[in-house]
């Protein structure tokens, strides 16, 4: 029986989010600069999406840059910064005749202006789209986007637009990037590494967590079904008994 063919369709979850690891060891494995691995993660990016959507998951983030990304050296980050204008210029399409929302999350002020153009108008395109909505997480940290919520709440109160005992978890929550996207039920990260490295921090709260080895530029159709078989068989407790 394939990993499909075992996945309960009734119990998808709804959010799955994705920490895309290891693109410069795959390249530096096979003796390539560290952009080959970027580029080679298009492909993974594509058949997670479509893999995805063929399920009927109905959101799925990736982490394409950090906050922390911006400190690696330029030709680096202005590499990952053309894949990006690339890849949503020549996907667009392929998002639209597939039925697929592009939202962005993260400090998208600090993008350089061609890539926010093409994001801008990439999200606008594909707005009235239903199927499964794909969240880029660009110049995203948790912690970034945590201190811009206290500051919008704190200029609130300070407004008196809201009073302090107004502050609870779901007001708090429509101030962040993620307001109108549910908490992923399932967050997976590849290539090995044991970290959450600073993303969607209050939403996983009790989000299933699942590692694997695999180098991010590997990452096929399959993995994600494995990943979605292994979230099926976890009891979620939410801190209740069982
Ligand atoms: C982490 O691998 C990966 C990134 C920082 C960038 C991810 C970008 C892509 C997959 C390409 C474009 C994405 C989209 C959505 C079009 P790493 O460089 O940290 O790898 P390492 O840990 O092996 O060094």
């Amino acid at each position: 029986m394939s990993s499909k063919e075992k996945i309960d369709i009734a119990k998808l979850p709804q959010h799955i989010a994705i920490i895309m690891d290891g693109n410069g060891r795959w390249a530096k494995q096979k003796g390539k600069v560290r952009v080959f691995g970027h580029q080679n993660g298009v492909k993974a990016v594509k058949e997670t999406i479509e893999a995805a959507a063929e399920l009927g998951i109905n959101f799925v983030t990736l982490y394409a840059f950090s906050t922390e990304n911006w400190s690696r050296p330029k030709y680096e980050v202005d590499a990952l910064m053309q894949l990006l204008v690339k890849t949503i210029n020549s996907e667009t399409k392929t998002l639209n005749k597939n039925n697929i929302r592009l939202l962005a999350i993260g400090d998208l002020e600090s993008l350089p202006k061609n890539c926010k153009k093409e994001l801008m108008e990439a999200i606008n395109s594909t707005s009235q789209n239903t199927r499964t909505t794909l969240v880029l997480a660009l110049s995203y940290s948790s912690k970034w986007e945590i201190i811009d919520a206290v500051k919008q709440i704190s200029l609130k109160v300070k407004n008196n637009e809201i009073s302090i005992d107004d502050i609870d978890q779901n007001l708090f929550s429509s101030f962040l990037n993620t307001s109108s996207i549910p908490d992923p039920e399932l967050l997976i990260r590849t290539s090995g590494e044991y970290r959450i490295s600073n993303f969607l921090l209050w939403q996983i709260a009790y989000s299933e967590l699942y590692f694997t080895e695999k180098l991010w530029p590997d990452f096929r159709k399959e993995d994600l079904y494995e990943a979605i078989v292994d979230f099926q068989s976890r009891e979620r407790r939410f801190g209740k008994t069982s």
